[in-house]
């Protein structure tokens, strides 16, 4: 067989998230195709990194006191252990903030720049002036022009749709400091996709195929799936228009040559570059492979390159990504396979319904990550169709194939091997055994007598990315084999030593099937395969293994004592996942007024589940009356200062003026506000609370802020025209 040599990736996360259940449906899509094309002893290299530049991850590291390269470190860490517990195998892990993504990006600027595709054009944005800053369209706020909405983001309204341009908004101010933005304008540099010499390029590009190189099956395999192609074409038809690569200082990025440091590149320009700086990177550090970077980034070499996205991301990785490699000297994509968004229970994931679910979560609460691994191969395609995370069917699918059908087999014939025969196998086979051992290896094709190894047919699977039809013809080999041991009964056979001679032929031809299912699964489950190599005392299982040719384990193949490979699903375990995952929005029995119950009833009381509908009904029984809530004055307050509190891990010492007087309040607030962001600002406190002693000072009153434990605290801000010291009613 052709050996193939491919570069692989999956999306970069950003480094300003957990990773989640639905991240993960790529992570292991890409990770089982890339173990199964290792498996067939293909060079394979698996590269990936955090996509770590931009603004939010600049502000989120202001926010916390920290600098972005801290934060993204940080994040790294968590991002390495959650792919790590889900045996996601990246050959390397890196950051796009490395020198070897800078020296590419500006190589790609440089000879996009000698091609005459960069262009530079003046662009009038939103400007803070406070925060000196240009402003994304995420954080510009105001009122939105239809329905007259308040606090509405700058590309869109929540709550009547229509999506407008940030300078449409009405009294926009900046999410970021709170105050009305000025329009600037500032040079910005654009890559010139528009030109003609693009625009031909990618017209045919997004069509095109290529003879496969599987060795599997004769047949031309197309850059994108058709309807991504189609996608594709319908923007290309619609005029492409340049693309701004270039964002004013501050940002978080690699300065763009020859500007002194006042524009960056774009954080979605190099992204994708960071592909291959992750890859430079391994190069250098972890080399295994036989062939040199060049043949895999420049063009003309018998390499592949195959990046598997999310559908959201295709604009990027199907137009900018190969335009920009194309004139820059560099190869483009073999293929781009976009998968759906991952829905749980029916419906999109929801913090309020617990299926929010960070892959740190899951592993915490105990549930073994080749369950959900087994489970997603279950429902994956070559279409960028949603899948659904369906809890029942997850239980149900994961005990009755996993645990009811492949360790069953195992678990029913071992104990003979050893007790009987000194954990030794027979490669006897009589003719009727030999049947039921072809019957299990080879499928029927159609209605004829025509035979395939099944070995081949999932293969065919398995590289297409139909893991669902794999796992269905692996389940049907399964079936093959509990047929087979039902059928020979060896707890009837082990009753008279008259029948030891089948007992052991049995037993040891039923391991051997379990042998190849494990093959069959190994891309899939390569923890419990391990064990289960371990277990039969085989070597690192290869696809030539589960090859129809050969031959069962030799005669006298010693094997381990069997111990139970896997557990089944409880289904309390799920329900516990679940609740903790709902936990942050319970209600709580602070103190301090419960802003975050407010908060959650106001998001979308029909979407709460039945849990938390309870417990707000449970809280909001005990009534306050007019009269308690009078008894709390609440004011308009102005933060005049804010200090940082030496030796405090969550306080910031507040300076507040009321109009008529001033007061200190230690807030614990520091973990989403840096001092500088609130000087200036108008917030709400309760300003008759009795002073308390803490070991900083005394904090006399306090500023109220909502948050749900794992998000805010966000800090309560009156509408613009409040004043100091005005009552709160
Ligand atoms: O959409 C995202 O999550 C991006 N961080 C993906 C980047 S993929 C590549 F371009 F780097
Ligand atoms: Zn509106």
């Amino acid at each position: 067989m052709n050996k193939r040599k491919i570069l692989v990736t999956s999306a970069l996360p950003y480094a300003n998230g957990s990773i989640h259940l639905g991240h993960l449906v790529e992570y292991v899509q890409t990770d089982i195709w890339v173990r199964f094309q290792k498996m067939q002893m293909h060079e394979v290299h698996y590269v990936c990194a955090d996509d770590t530049h931009g603004t939010p991850i600049m502000l989120r590291a202001e926010q916390e006191g920290i600098t972005p390269q801290q934060l993204i470190e940080r994040v790294w860490h968590e991002h390495k252990a959650d792919f790590d517990g889900f045996h996601i195998e990246f050959d390397n892990f890196y950051t796009t903030d490395s020198p070897e993504n800078q020296e590419y990006c500006e190589d790609i600027y440089r000879q996009l720049q000698a091609k005459n595709l960069i262009a530079e054009r003046s662009v009038e944005q939103f400007y803070d002036p406070v925060k000196k800053m240009f402003l994304p369209d995420r954080y510009i706020k105001g009122e939105c022009p239809n329905c007259h909405s308040k606090d509405q983001y700058g590309d869109s309204c929540e709550t009547c749709g229509t999506t407008y341009s940030p300078t449409d908004l009405l009294n926009p101010y900046s999410a970021v400091s709170g105050v009305k933005p000025e329009r600037r304008s500032s040079k910005h540099y654009f890559f010139k996709l528009s030109d003609l010499r693009c625009r031909t390029f990618l017209k045919e590009w997004i069509f095109e195929s290529l003879p496969s190189q599987s060795g599997i099956a004769l047949e031309m395999k197309p850059r994108l799936q058709s309807e991504a192609a189609n996608k594709m074409n319908e923007w290309l038809s619609s005029g492409l228009t340049d693309w701004d690569i270039s964002r004013d200082a501050p940002y978080f990025g690699f300065p763009i040559p020859g500007t002194a440091g006042k524009k960056f590149f774009y954080v979605w320009l190099d992204a994708p570059v960071g592909y291959f700086g992750s890859f430079r990177n391994y190069f250098k550090n972890k080399r295994r492979s036989q062939t040199g970077i060049e043949e895999f980034l420049r063009p003309g070499g018998k390499t592949e390159m195959v990046h598997f996205i999310g559908k959201d991301i295709l604009y990027f990785h199907a137009l900018f990504w190969p335009a920009m490699l194309q004139f820059s000297g560099y190869r483009t994509p073999t293929q781009i396979y976009a998968h759906g968004f991952l829905t749980i229970n029916g419906q999109k994931m929801s913090k309020s319904r617990g299926t929010f679910i960070t892959a740190a979560s899951y592993l915490k609460q105990g549930l073994n990550p080749e369950w959900l691994r087994y489970y997603y191969a279950a429902k994956l395609n070559d279409t960028m169709e949603d899948i659904d995370l369906n809890f029942d069917d997850f239980i149900a699918r994961v005990n009755s194939d996993l645990i009811g059908k492949y360790i069953n087999i195992a678990s029913r014939c071992s104990g003979f091997i050893n007790k009987k025969f000194d954990g030794k196998l027979t490669d006897a086979i009589s003719e009727t055994n030999r049947k039921w051992f072809n019957q299990f290896l080879f499928c029927q094709l159609g209605e004829g007598d025509t035979f395939l190894g099944r070995h081949v047919s999932i293969a065919n699977f398995y590289d297409r990315r139909e893991y669902g039809k794999a796992i269905k013809e692996i389940m049907l080999a399964a079936d093959v084999a509990n047929q087979y041991v039902d059928r020979m009964k060896p707890w009837e056979l082990a009753k008279s030593r008259e029948n030891d001679a089948e007992l052991h032929e049995v037993c040891s031809v039923a391991l051997n099937m379990f042998r190849i299912l494990t093959v069959y699964l190994k891309p899939v489950l390569p923890k419990l395969a391990a064990e289960a190599e371990q277990f039969l005392k085989v070597n690192p299982l290869t696809w030539r293994d589960a090859n129809s040719q050969n031959r069962l384990l030799a005669d006298g193949h010693q094997i381990n004592g069997y111990e139970h490979l896997i557990t089944r699903v409880d289904p309390n375990q799920v329900e516990k996942l679940i609740k903790a995952n709902q936990e942050s929005l319970q209600p709580t029995t602070q103190q301090s007024p419960t802003t975050q119950d407010v908060q959650t009833m106001e998001k979308d009381p029909s979407t709460l589940s039945q849990d938390i509908k309870e417990n707000v009904k449970r809280t909001t029984a005990e009534l306050a009356t007019v009269d308690d809530f009078a008894k709390i004055d609440l004011r308009v307050a102005k933060i005049i200062d804010a200090e940082q509190v030496e030796g405090a891990d969550k306080l910031l010492k507040l300076t507040l003026d009321l109009g008529s007087e001033q007061r200190i309040v230690f807030a614990g607030i520091k973990s989403a506000y840096s001092p500088e962001r609130l000087k200036g600002r108008l917030t709400v406190m309760v300003a008759n609370l009795a002073p308390r002693k803490m070991k900083f000072g005394v904090s006399d009153g306090m500023v109220l802020a909502a948050g749900d434990g794992n998000d805010g605290p966000y800090l309560l801000a009156p509408d613009s025209g409040a004043l100091p010291g005005m009552k709160v009613k």
